[in-house]
């Protein structure tokens, strides 16, 4: 079976809880995403914990700050090891290329927009975050992260393309309010997914039955 193109994202206060559910999606799924939660409880050295365990790492820090602050954030990121690391597109277009201009070249960026999957997306939010994305893209970064009603309108802009918000058909949706299933972000034009709670509360289904 080949590797889903999922991140488990690991929203908890230390890794210990996610022992078991690691244990049984290693080989199974791409990667998994450390939150602020687990980073500032943990510590850094939870990225090497991680990638001595084989994994891709996707730092979810959502940085946003001035331009040499950003800057200097994304170097240590990419020096503790991390795959992936996230950054506010509102931060300014000169932070982002501060960033995307000194960054360790196999860390991949991912430009964050003001619209959060927790809250859904009118006609002139969706006209500004396609905006952000197109500042993010001249800013070099290297993809986005991607509310699911906005997947189809940005493959022409960014390749990398991650995605949260993502149910399977029967969960519950809790406090996501811009969702899709996993398979339709897929065929919409993800790179990639973010699953939490959906892979918690349904691990077998997820490791033997879900095909992407
Ligand atoms: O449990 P669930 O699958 O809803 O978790 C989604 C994860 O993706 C959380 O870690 C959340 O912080 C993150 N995320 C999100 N929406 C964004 C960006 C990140 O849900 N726009």
């Amino acid at each position: 079976m080949s590797v889903k193109p999922i991140f488990f994202a690991l929203d908890g206060k230390s890794l210990n809880e996610f022992e078991f559910e690691l244990k049984k999606l290693k080989n199974k799924i791409y990667g998994v995403k450390v939150g602020l939660e687990m980073f500032v409880s943990e510590g850094p050295n939870v990225i090497n914990r991680l990638k001595d365990q084989g994994w891709k790492v996707f730092l979810d820090l959502k940085l946003h700050d001035i331009p040499n602050t950003v800057k200097e954030a994304t170097k240590s990121a990419g020096e503790i090891g991390a795959d992936y690391l996230t950054i506010h597109i509102s931060s300014s277009k000169e932070a982002l290329y501060e960033a995307s201009s000194n960054k360790k070249e196999d860390l991949k960026l991912l430009g964050v927009s003001s619209a959060l999957t927790s809250k859904a997306i009118d006609e002139e939010t969706s006209k500004k975050v396609q905006l952000e994305f197109e500042l993010a893209k001249e800013s070099n970064l290297d993809g986005i992260i991607c509310p699911p009603s906005e997947i189809i309108k940005s493959i022409n802009i960014f390749d990398l393309i991650v995605s949260p918000g993502i149910r399977l058909k029967d969960d519950l949706s809790n406090d996501q309010k811009n969702i899709t299933t996993p398979e339709k972000a897929i065929a919409d034009g993800a790179s990639y997914i973010v699953m939490g709670r959906s892979i918690r509360n349904n691990l077998d289904y997820v490791i033997n039955e879900l095909n992407l």
